[in-house]
């Protein structure tokens, strides 16, 4: 059987390093993305060929799109020297950045930072990708708890993980044809490097999150790349426009 094939953006560190990692534990090839630090996306990549995994690195910056057209060659030219294929199989929209400021300070170069990275980005990006996606093939967005619960200062970043939620339900509808699913995954609070590492090191806000979730803890990148590879399962292909979030029953 010919290998499946993932493309992770933002693959080289946090939750995007955790998904490749699983996805490559369970066979699948993965093509993952770095913006800033090569080095890091690197070694993810060596990790899996370590351990009898395909994997492969490129540089992408999900924020500009005028580059979309030459990344979309580069994921051509890596499929074709790596697995001797013109297709991929699973999409995971997973780069991002944590930018927050209370609303009433919230400048428009930040919103507009968001809106690339967040929202116009995997848009625009996904599009690019779609001929390069196999008929029965999987797009996974990644939102945000914080589209069900507001937390002061998130009132941008949140606001463009909702119009992925409803870009979600469109993809499903317009790519169904194609047998394609599109779903989106919100994880609560995660401990990463994410929004300054501010819940993995700010003890008080650890804590506090803790005792405002259900399974009694702050998430962990397992939590996600575990559930990450879950949804991309065989078992789940019947399941299309769904948001799931996976944050141990945060903000009940
Ligand atoms: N951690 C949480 O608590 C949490 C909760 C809910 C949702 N999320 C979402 O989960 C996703 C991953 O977050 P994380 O926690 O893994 O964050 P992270 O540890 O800060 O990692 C961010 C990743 O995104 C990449 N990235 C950042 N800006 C980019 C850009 N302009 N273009 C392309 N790639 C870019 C980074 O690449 P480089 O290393 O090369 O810069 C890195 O791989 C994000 O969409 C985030 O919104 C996170």
């Amino acid at each position: 059987m010919t290998q499946r094939i993932a493309l992770v953006t933002g693959g080289g560190r946090g939750l995007g390093k955790n998904a490749a990692l699983k996805l490559a534990s369970k066979g699948i090839g993965v093509i993952l993305t770095w913006n800033s630090n090569e080095k890091e996306a690197q070694q993810v990549v060596d990790e899996i060929r370590q351990s009898g995994g395909k994997a492969a690195a490129l540089s992408l910056n999900v924020g500009n799109i005028s580059t979309f057209p030459q990344f979309v060659k580069q994921v051509q030219e890596t499929l074709q020297t790596h697995w001797q294929s013109d297709t991929f199989d699973y999409l995971l929209n997973n780069a991002g950045v944590g930018i927050n400021a209370p609303y009433p300070a919230f400048t428009e170069a930040q919103f507009d930072q968001l809106l690339d990275i967040h929202f116009k980005g995997p848009f625009f990006l996904t599009q690019n990708l779609l001929a390069l996606i196999n008929n029965g093939g999987r797009i996974l967005n990644v939102s945000t708890g914080l589209s069900r619960f507001a937390l002061p200062g998130y009132s941008a970043y949140a606001a463009m993980k909702g119009a992925m939620e409803v870009l979600t339900r469109y993809q499903a509808k317009e790519l169904g044809e194609r047998g394609i699913t599109a779903n989106i995954i919100a994880p609560g609070a995660i401990e990463t490097d994410f929004s300054g590492g501010n819940v993995r090191d700010n003890a008080q806000l650890n804590a506090y999150i803790a005792s405002q979730t259900a399974l009694g803890r702050v998430g962990l990148p397992d939590d996600i790349g575990d559930a990450i590879a879950a949804l991309l399962s065989d078992e789940l292909a019947w399941m299309t426009a769904q948001r799931i979030e996976v944050s141990g029953g945060m903000f009940l």
